[in-house]
């Protein structure tokens, strides 16, 4: 056998011989994601290093840009999924009597950290990841991890790492005791170097599983503290199957804890949380795939980006990018604006300071890519301009025509509308294929969700730079097509329509509001219209009035309108839907006479005790409606889409899977048509409220 060469055996795994060291070579392109083809290899590559007895020890290493990042999530929802396999050759590898090393880089996540405990030694390059973030999809590791790592780390660091999922910088997990050397250079030579320490002496085999561990006072302490955190999370069933099996390493033998551990996971693997926190994962990603853009088309390198209006968004957007090393220039009307706006962002990067969430000269050096202007020249060399001025067409188009004389051609310009017609102020801005929305969410430099907005002449690349960026900003992007309010605002319409007709019916706000929370809702409809501003809602129903967009029922959203004459905007007024003190609502009896006296003006009939079930059905069926009839038109290409715009940017329970996914697997479009029908007949629908999206009626059967 000559030296180096590998012995080609199969695709994923290689079996390789240099000098006395055998190497196992992991190729699963792009993550090297454990599957059942993978074990399979893994046990005929492993039965190939027993059966050559001169060989001293075995590294196992990936090929590509990571170790392995974890198991194949789709195989999970397969009925036959068994990891028995995988399992028992872990068990298997842990056995063998010569060391195996784990030679790890890039992203050693879940069945990969499982796999790298497994083995003997561990040895790291430095900028390797190493976690287990099974708990993100509802689920626990199902392959030992719950009780190696405590075996290794501890009991209270290993539930901090299994119950958030974060994963352990290299230094980190050489300080916990995860792994044993740090080493630069590629992932086979520092196997082999490693290799190379434990040739010659008797290298000891130190199998994890063998570590016995016991409780005291701190991990009991841990072990109660996590177990009460989990109690208050039931909606989350995987975080008390974690900490059941980490006290299990403690207090059962490795096969006990294992045993249970497998049985927890199979029960979290068929659970509704895990199932809709996997069809949320892989929404997400899909929800990158922009149809008609492919992914080659990468668009120009965006390096500078400029900001036009520093107000509540200009800023959050502006942060964005200089979080990830931009410069960004921002363009104001005034020179007070511009002073009142880049303050602000100070600020607020004072305030990460202070919490201890940011270095003090990591705040200083984003603070210094700011800059300011109040001419519009400054946007000239500028690859990405984001407009985020007051939501008035006149000024939109205004400034958008000004920016198609400013900006390079074949700079990206977007808008930041909620409310308007995107196509209009790309025809404004004259360069309609290098135009776009970004529809941050506010405060934009916190929220998740940024829907892209395809305008009916957008170019592939402008949309697919547009979609990049977002990730590397951090944001979970969703492309929408032009339509009033997008995706979500569109959908919100709905909801809140019924949300204030019940109001006038005799619902209380805080009646409203719990049952939305109790379905698991981050907040019910009232308590965010009062922080996000009652002011700014009216403003839109008036808008929206204006240009003919409403229907003529002078009962439309009355209660948010006679808030804003009222003066009461909500939190910032300290009284919108209820009074606030300090931050905390408490009803305002004020309201109830208000609402009285609406419903007496539109001849609506009071009722009391209107059940729970009413409020969500009312709610919530509509808003899945408007969700199909958003799917019929093409505004948004996927279900999974607009399941992540609710769950990434309006608070809805991602364990449920988000709204579309609650109605096809927790209620039944049957049932939703059925109500949609229900409440068509008893409420009457002059106006269409209740009429059934037909990708909705087809749907039943
Ligand atoms: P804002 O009123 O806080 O800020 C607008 C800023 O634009 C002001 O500072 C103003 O001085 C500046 N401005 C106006 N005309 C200008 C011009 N010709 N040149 C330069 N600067 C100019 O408004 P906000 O809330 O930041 O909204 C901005 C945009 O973002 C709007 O289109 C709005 O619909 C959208 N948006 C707002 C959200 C929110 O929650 N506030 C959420 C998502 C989108």
């Amino acid at each position: 056998m000559s030296l180096g060469v590998p012995e080609p055996m199969n695709d994923l795994v290689t079996f390789e011989k240099e000098g006395a060291v055998a190497f196992l070579r992991i190729a699963n392109p792009p993550v090297n994601a454990i599957s059942p083809e993978l074990t399979r290899q893994l046990i005929a590559a492993f039965t190939q290093f027993e059966q050559w007895p001169d060989a001293t020890c075995l590294v196992i290493y990936g090929a590509g840009r990571t170790f392995v990042a974890g198991g194949d999530i789709a195989s999970f929802d397969s009925p036959g999924f068994d990891p028995s396999s995988f399992n028992s050759f872990l068990g298997r590898m842990e056995a063998s009597r010569r060391p195996v090393i784990a030679a790890l880089h890039g992203h050693i996540l879940g069945g990969g950290l499982e796999l790298a405990m497994a083995c003997h030694y561990r040895v790291a390059s430095p900028e390797a990841h190493l976690g287990l973030p099974e708990v993100k999809l509802g689920l626990i590791p199902g392959s030992m991890g719950t009780q190696r790592l405590p075996r290794l780390v501890g009991v209270e660091k290993a539930l901090d790492m299994i119950l958030t999922g974060r994963p352990a910088s290299a230094d980190e997990a050489l300080s916990l005791g995860l792994i044993d050397r740090v080493l630069e250079g590629a992932p086979r030579d520092i196997g082999a170097t490693f290799a190379g320490y434990l040739t010659g002496s008797d290298a000891v085999i130190r199998r994890s599983g063998d570590i016995a561990l016991a409780l005291d006072g701190a991990s009991t302490a841990a072990i109660e503290k996590a177990r009460a955190a989990a109690a208050g999370k039931a909606s989350y069933p995987a975080l008390a199957a974690a900490v059941r099996c980490v006290e299990a390493a403690a207090t059962m033998t490795f096969a006990e804890g294992s045993r249970l551990e497998a049985s927890e996971f199979e029960t979290l693997r068929l659970s509704s949380s895990s199932k809709a926190l996997r069809y949320l994962f892989f929404a997400s990603r899909d929800a990158l795939k922009v149809p008609g853009a492919t992914s080659a088309a990468t668009g120009p390198d965006i390096r500078k980006i400029g900001i036009l209006g520093a107000g509540t968004m200009g800023g959050g957007i502006a942060m964005n990018f200089a979080n990830i090393g931009l410069p960004v220039t921002i363009v104001e009307q005034s020179e007070e604006a511009l002073a009142r706006g880049l303050d602000l962002v100070e600020k607020n990067y004072l305030a990460s300071v202070t919490k201890g969430k940011l270095p003090m000269e990591e705040a200083r050096r984003r603070i210094a890519l700011l800059s300011g202007s109040t001419d519009f020249n400054a946007l000239a060399d500028c690859d990405l301009v984001i407009e985020a001025v007051f939501e008035d067409m006149d000024v939109k188009m205004d400034v958008a025509r000004r920016l198609g004389e400013v900006c390079r051609p074949d700079a990206i310009v977007a808008t930041n509308t909620s409310t308007l017609d995107v196509n209009v102020i790309a025809k404004a801005f004259g360069r309609p294929d290098r135009f776009l929305g970004m529809h941050f969410f506010s405060p934009a430099n916190v929220m998740r969700l940024l829907e892209i907005v395809r305008g009916d002449a957008t170019a592939p690349d402008v949309l697919q730079a547009a979609m990049t960026m977002a990730r590397r900003i951090g944001k979970t992007p969703v492309v929408s097509g032009v339509c009033y309010g997008f995706i979500g605002n569109r959908m919100l319409e709905p909801y809140l329509r019924e949300a204030e007709f019940l109001l006038l019916e005799g619902a209380t706000p805080a009646q409203v509001d719990r049952a939305i929370e109790g379905l698991g809702m981050a907040m019910g409809p009232f308590r965010m219209m009062d922080m996000a501003g009652v002011d700014v809602g009216a403003r839109v129903v008036t808008a929206r009035a204006a240009e003919g967009g409403l229907p003529d029922d002078p009962s439309y959203r009355a209660s948010v309108l006679r808030l804003f004459e009222l003066g009461r905007f909500g939190q910032k007024s300290q009284a919108g839907y209820y009074r606030y003190e300090g931050r905390m609502a408490v009803p305002d009896p004020l309201v109830s006479d208000l609402l009285d006296e609406l419903a007496s003006r539109h001849g609506v009939r009071r009722r009391s005790g209107i059940p729970e079930q009413e409020i969500v059905e009312r709610l919530i069926y509509p808003l899945v409606n408007e969700g199909a009839l958003i799917l019929d038109e093409g505004i948004a290409a996927r279900m999974g889409d607009i399941d992540v715009v609710w769950t990434a940017g309006y608070g809805f329970p991602d364990y449920r899977g988000g709204p579309m996914f609650m109605a096809e697997h927790e209620i039944g479009f049957d049932r939703i048509v059925d109500r949609l029908d229900h409440y068509a007949s008893v409420r009457g629908n002059a106006f269409g409220y209740w009429d059934v999206a037909p990708l909705l009626r087809d749907r039943t059967h």
